[in-house]
């Protein structure tokens, strides 16, 4: 088989990676690719957002499957192009994917499903905003209702921030269009989880939970971030509650979209906050997260491939899908000054080893490229996440102190990184 990934993230490299596993793929290209990908697969210097671009080479190449990893072009609609041209593609159609696209649309329909998420109102206009947070007090959470790279949503500790956030938002369009619309929540405390589910309409196959680390600084401090690293499974979070969420959130909103004539077909985040009253919705995102992929492929045995397949064949029921025993953790080297404006063109250095550039299986570290290129021999740095370090253990502490290890070899001026990845697991057993 011939596949097309599209992304230039880690979690499109942790793709490439495991899809280069499968005995079925002869050949692999990714659009755009990045310094990782060029490493394992073949680039394509087309953008995830030029569909005819991309639909034009998936004919001309003969791709069997293609495979988008980034929101912006399962909103803008690529699954829908593709499939009008009898193109075979893997992700939700726009219409689904607005459960990520719009977080206003995602809480009506889990207000009308019953499903549990954070009390909310969404305002289109400033002072009706500002009248509800003085009615609601601090702490208080408020959103860009549209796409913000993570980082559209304000945690405000007292009524002067949720102000100010509200003035940012819808007055100095801070986010852009993304923020024409705010979504206003009560502020909700617990562990946070994720729950990444293959979705086939009514069929839903949970992957293993993780556990990904949203703000830049040690301890969940400083402004959050795309992630700054992960860990699965999520050992302090009891069985009872994984079935709990999957029976009456997962399920619940994979049967509501089928009911509400959009089916989802894809990847389903779950992003979750276990408070006092149980799980509840923190989000709905209609891919895999990034940085849970480089912790949750490398677990994955069952093939992707079949994976995909079975999810466009409409058989995803009757797969019975594999997981490893073992445990990851993955940590986020990022460019200085991330998530606020960073340089780029760092010689990395002490990758020679360490790229995931082999499909081996017994592989126990990895790294994954984010933000690197290639140039002039050397791979250097190109975004604000540059790299994801990945370990594999037979305990979440052994992974942890791999990956820490395998990031020591690993420089590049003002690299940083968390060093508190996994710790909530240590805390809690
Ligand atoms: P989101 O983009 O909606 O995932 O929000 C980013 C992060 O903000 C989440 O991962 C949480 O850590 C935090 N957050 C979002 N909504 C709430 C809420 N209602 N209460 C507390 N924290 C929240
Ligand atoms: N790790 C957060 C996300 O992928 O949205």
């Amino acid at each position: 088989m011939k596949v097309l990934v599209v992304g230039s993230g880690g979690r499109e490299h942790t793709l490439v990676w495991k899809l280069a596993q499968s005995p079925q793929v002869e050949k692999i290209f990714c659009a755009p690719g990045n310094g990782g990908t060029a490493a394992l697969v073949q680039n394509v210097p087309i953008q995830v957002t030029d569909y005819a671009a991309l639909a034009q080479f998936a004919k001309d190449e003969e791709i069997d499957v293609t495979i988008v990893g980034p929101e912006d072009p399962l909103l803008g609609g690529i699954v829908d192009f593709f499939t009008l041209r009898n193109l075979p593609i893997y992700g939700p159609s726009a219409n689904a994917a607005k459960l990520e696209g719009s977080k206003s649309f995602a809480k009506c329909l889990m207000k009308k499903y019953n499903i549990p998420t954070a009390e909310y109102e969404s305002f289109l206009d400033y002072e009706s905003a500002i009248a509800y947070v003085r009615e609601k007090g601090a702490p208080i959470v408020i959103k860009a209702d549209g796409l913000a790279q993570g980082k559209g949503v304000i945690l405000a500790f007292s009524l002067e921030e949720a102000e100010e956030a509200i003035r940012q938002i819808m007055q100095d369009s801070k986010f852009g269009q993304a923020g024409s619309r705010v979504v206003i929540e009560e502020f909700m405390r617990g562990e946070e989880l994720t729950l990444l589910s293959f979705i086939d309409g009514e069929t839903v196959k949970p992957m293993i939970p993780s556990q990904d680390h949203k703000t830049v600084f040690d301890g969940d401090k400083g402004p959050n971030t795309g992630g700054m690293g992960a860990y699965a499974p999520v050992p302090q979070v009891k069985n009872s509650d994984i079935q709990h969420i999957i029976d009456k959130i997962v399920q619940p909103m994979a049967s509501a979209m089928v009911k509400e004539g959009i089916p989802f077909r894809g990847v389903l985040y779950t992003g979750l906050m276990l408070t006092e009253d149980g799980p509840k919705v923190v989000e709905f995102n209609a891919r895999f997260g990034d940085p849970e992929t480089q912790v949750t492929l490398p677990l994955l045995e069952t093939d992707l491939v079949d994976i995909v397949m079975a999810t466009i064949n409409g058989t995803l029921a009757d797969l019975d899908i594999k997981w490893s025993k073992q445990s990851a953790v993955t940590v986020v080297m990022a460019s200085p000054g991330y998530p606020g404006d960073y340089p780029k063109g760092a010689v990395i250095s002490g990758l020679d080893v360490s790229v995931a550039d082999s499909p081996e299986e017994d592989k126990q570290e990895m790294v994954f490229h984010a933000g690197t290129k290639q140039e002039a021999g050397h791979f250097v740095t190109n975004g604000g996440r540059v790299l994801a370090v990945t370990a594999l253990g037979d305990s979440l502490q052994l992974a942890k102190e791999k990956a820490y290890q395998a990031v020591a070899n690993i420089s590049f001026t003002g690299a940083h990184y968390r060093r508190d990845i996994a710790d909530k697991a240590f805390k809690k057993v």
